[in-house]
């Protein structure tokens, strides 16, 4: 939580009133991609370092190459990077306590300051800081801070970026002030009538002497009225912290819900007589979550987890935290009819959560992929016996403040497991490390043993079991385990390509094309199609819901390419250029894939429809072809070229599906969840219509595409923010000269952009492409590429022109404010 006085761009630092400082540290950093001897010492040379501001990610840069492991992304994310920075503190400063606060470096950072070691941090996923007050020169002379970062090969299964990737400050606080992470509001009691804010925080004194000081809770709600307030005395022993508990009532609360994620804003303020020595804003929610074997409640009414796993990166633009990407990414997520996010497998950015609280998404935050024993041969195992209890008890600490957050998750398949003996003890300790810190959230793990941590007591030392790929387990779990409250942590890994189909339909491990296709029900021998997972959901009402991995393609962990299961150590080249995954409902680049839509018809009601494969199918004149249609519509009627097929109704008529997923017997799924008609292809054009209580409501149509003749350009935003960071995404697609997509064109664009922004990067959602995504250029693969804008912090135009040999060119406006 925040200071109240952010978000001064730093030139020099003066205190001239007495409340504090939080200085946002992200301009103007040195920067050097190796090792550099004495790069920690005042007198290092720097000069000739590269000058960039943060966040960044040094491993998105490239190049992509087959010597760097396509697991982790085939980019080059291990080494050495250092981060100097130099700035100069005012008098007014001396006397105060201030922090450097990193909200991640990845990985393995070490800090000096002015030379002086002041300290490290190995996770790359959690936030930290470090009084530097000591070591600082409040004379106008240059301080230097330096960050040395050495993430390590083989230290992860999927792209952990590299370098100063999230948010720095440098935050000045009087001897007395709000702690690190130092509220904790909770609302006990929420009706439409009354709701009740608890209020804990702590307070610091290092002021040498003991004091008392007031401390004041003001409530505003988002029209920033004051709403309620209430104050308390503390008294806090010289160097040492106290905290002040509050409860404060309000009437007729707005409550944050899915819908309606309403939120409060608190703001502490510490005083002494007239002075103020402190300030500290507090985001919150008011709601209450609740649970039984028998489901999940969120004010008082069962929720349903239509809910999925989601990496940390953000395709072209890597780990470097944008917070208009992850608002992007969750808001397609939220049009998928997604109410929940599991942050596999760590804690997230601080802007993620932000926009989880303000989309009203539920969150299962996640500590660690690992423990004490590894699945790659440099993971955070090496870390976890010194840093596992500070780590996890850091992530609670930092985002407990969050409406959306809703379960805290202590591990996914972790191999401990296996351990009979032990495994339990380690899940109880870090249980208990939760539960010291928040008793309002249950605790998870994903599960993917069977029946081992059932059997061995692990699973029952958390509140909730995640089971992670076992649907055909969950009624005998509950046979088994009656009081065992469970969700599918990890469901289906089905994998596709965008906008590419492989006939006939066949199941297969892997395609010569490096590709998989969209049919839906390929994926690796644990996957199985979403389908079987919303049928055991049905079947097993006392599941809490579903977490599919994965929402969106991720880089890194090509499987089926590249690695033959999880477990596999070294590197997964085998199958290079596949570098990224194809487990998303949506590819790299935001494009629905016709996942995304299975999903929909079954997580939404608004009337929707979506057909599939493409229709241009030349040489295959006559051949049978699969048509499939997802839709929440009662049925369906298939036309081709106005001839009807027949129509489907949802329920009643099923497509058989090849399932072959670890001890699944019947080998075939009977789904109910997509209608299919097998037509003997001809070009013109496939039309769906679809019906809802016998009335026709939607229709979808595709036309057998011509010749690629232009290049069409559409925004998902026409107006950004001049504020140098938000972010506006081109979608790119190639159409004949009637406008219809040509789903195999992949022609080169080159792109150039004129006025008040830049081209940040470029993407396709090909898996295998290795062209950088930080080129003025791209193929577009199904017909379709990105190209993502960045506003300058100047408003004005920006024009992106958009060019490729024999088709017509296209030009773009956004307006940038
Ligand atoms: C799971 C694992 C995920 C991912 C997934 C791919 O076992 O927890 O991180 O690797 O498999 O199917």
């Amino acid at each position: 939580m925040n200071k109240l006085f952010g978000l001064l761009c730093f030139v020099a630092i003066g205190l001239s009133n007495l409340t504090a400082q939080n200085l946002n540290f992200n301009d103007s950093w040195k920067f050097f991609n190796d090792k550099a001897v004495g790069a920690e010492h005042v007198s290092f040379d720097d000069s000739k370092w590269r000058n960039l501001n943060l966040p960044h990610d040094w491993a998105i840069e490239g190049p992509f190459d087959v010597k760097y492991n396509a697991r982790a992304g085939g980019l080059p994310f291990h080494g050495t990077g250092w981060y100097r920075k130099h700035f100069k503190m005012n008098a007014d400063a001396k006397g105060k306590v201030v922090r450097l606060e990193f909200e991640g470096a990845m990985y393995n950072a070490n800090v000096w300051v002015n030379g002086k070691f002041v300290g490290k941090r190995p996770y790359g996923y959690i936030g930290f800081e470090f009084d530097v007050s000591k070591y600082l020169k409040y004379d106008g002379s240059d301080n230097i801070v330096a960050v040395r970062l050495t993430p390590e090969d083989l230290s992860s299964r999927w792209y952990p970026g590299a370098g100063l990737y999230r948010s720095v400050w440098l935050k000045i606080d009087n001897p007395i002030h709000v702690g690190q992470w130092g509220t904790f509001i909770t609302t006990p009691t929420v009706t439409k009538e009354i709701g009740v804010i608890q209020n804990e925080t702590t307070v610091v004194n290092k002021s040498g002497k003991d004091e008392t000081v007031t401390v004041k809770q003001e409530y505003y709600n988002s029209e920033n009225n004051l709403i309620a307030s209430e104050k308390e005395e503390l008294t806090v022993k010289a160097n040492g912290s106290a905290v002040s508990e509050l409860y404060t009532k309000i009437k007729k609360p707005l409550i944050w819900d899915l819908d309606t994620p309403h939120l409060y804003n608190a703001v502490t303020t510490i005083s002494k007589g007239n002075n103020v020595l402190d300030t500290y804003k507090t985001r919150f929610g008011m709601r209450t979550i609740a649970y039984t074997k028998d489901g999940f409640f969120l004010n008082n009414k069962p929720v349903r987890f239509n809910g999925v796993c989601i990496h940390h990166d953000n395709g072209s633009l890597g780990s470097a935290v944008y917070k208009r990407a992850d608002e992007r990414k969750l808001q397609i997520m939220k049009s998928m009819g997604v109410n929940a996010i599991r942050t596999s497998h760590n804690p997230p950015s601080r802007e993620f959560l932000e926009i989880c609280d303000e989309l009203g998404l539920l969150v299962q935050d996640e500590a660690f992929d690992v423990w004490k024993m590894k699945k790659v041969p440099n993971g955070y195992n090496k870390f976890f016996d010194e840093w596992g209890e500070r780590d996890l008890k850091d992530m609670v600490l930092r985002d407990r403040n969050h409406p959306s957050i809703v379960m805290w998750s202590i591990g996914n398949e972790i191999i401990e497991q296996k351990d009979k003996k032990n495994g339990w003890r380690v899940a109880k300790r870090l249980n208990d490390y939760v539960k010291e810190i928040d008793l309002t959230r249950p605790t998870s793990a994903g599960f993917n043993n069977y029946s081992g941590p059932y059997d061995n007591n692990m699973a029952q030392q958390v509140d909730i079991a995640g089971v992670n790929y076992k649907p055909t387990k969950y009624s005998e779990l509950r046979e088994n385990y009656p009081e065992l409250a469970l969700y599918g942590s990890e469901t289906s890994s089905c994998t596709s390509s965008r906008g590419v189909y492989h006939l006939p339909i066949e199941k297969y491990k892997t395609h010569e094309s490096k590709h998989v296709t969209s049919y839906d029900l390929i994926g690796p021998p644990w996957a199985y199609p979403p389908d079987v997972e919303f049928h055991f959901q049905e079947q097993n009402p006392h599941s809490m819901g579903e977490f599919i991995w994965t929402g969106f393609d991720y880089l890194g962990e090509p499987t089926p390419y590249g690695g033959k299961d999880n477990s596999t150590n070294g590197y997964w080249n085998a199958d290079w250029p596949s570098h990224s995954s194809y487990f998303g409902a949506v590819d790299l680049c935001g494009f629905p894939k016709d996942r995304f839509f299975l999903y929909q018809s079954q997580w939404t009601t608004e009337p929707m429809i979506h057909l599939l494969p493409h229709w241009n199918w030349k040489g295959m004149e006559g051949q049978t072809i699969p048509v499939y249609c997802y839709t929440n519509c009662d049925s369906a009627e298939l036309f081709v070229n106005g001839k009807s097929m027949g129509k489907r109704v949802k329920g009643k008529d099923l497509t058989e599906l090849k399932v072959n997923f670890l001890r699944y017997e019947p080998k075939t799924f009977q789904s109910k969840y997509r209608l299919s008609w097998d037509v003997p292809y001809e070009s013109g054009n496939i039309k769906v219509v679809g019906y809802k209580n016998g009335k026709q409501i939607l229709e979808e149509q595709i036309n057998t595409a011509g010749k690629p003749a232009k290049i069409s350009l559409s925004v998902d935003r026409k107006e950004i923010n001049a504020d140098g960071e938000d972010l506006a995404y081109v979608t790119v697609r190639i159409e004949d000269k009637f406008g219809n997509l040509c789903p195999n064109a992949d022609n080169l664009v080159n792109f150039s952009v004129k006025g008040a922004g830049e081209l940040l990067a470029v993407d396709n959602g090909n898996q295998t492409s290795v062209e950088s995504f930080q080129a003025n250029h791209r193929k577009a693969f199904s017909g379709m590429c990105l190209a993502i804008v960045k506003a300058d912090d100047v408003s004005g135009k920006i024009t992106l022109y958009a060019k490729s040999k024999k088709l017509k060119s296209s030009k773009l406006e956004i307006t940038s404010k």
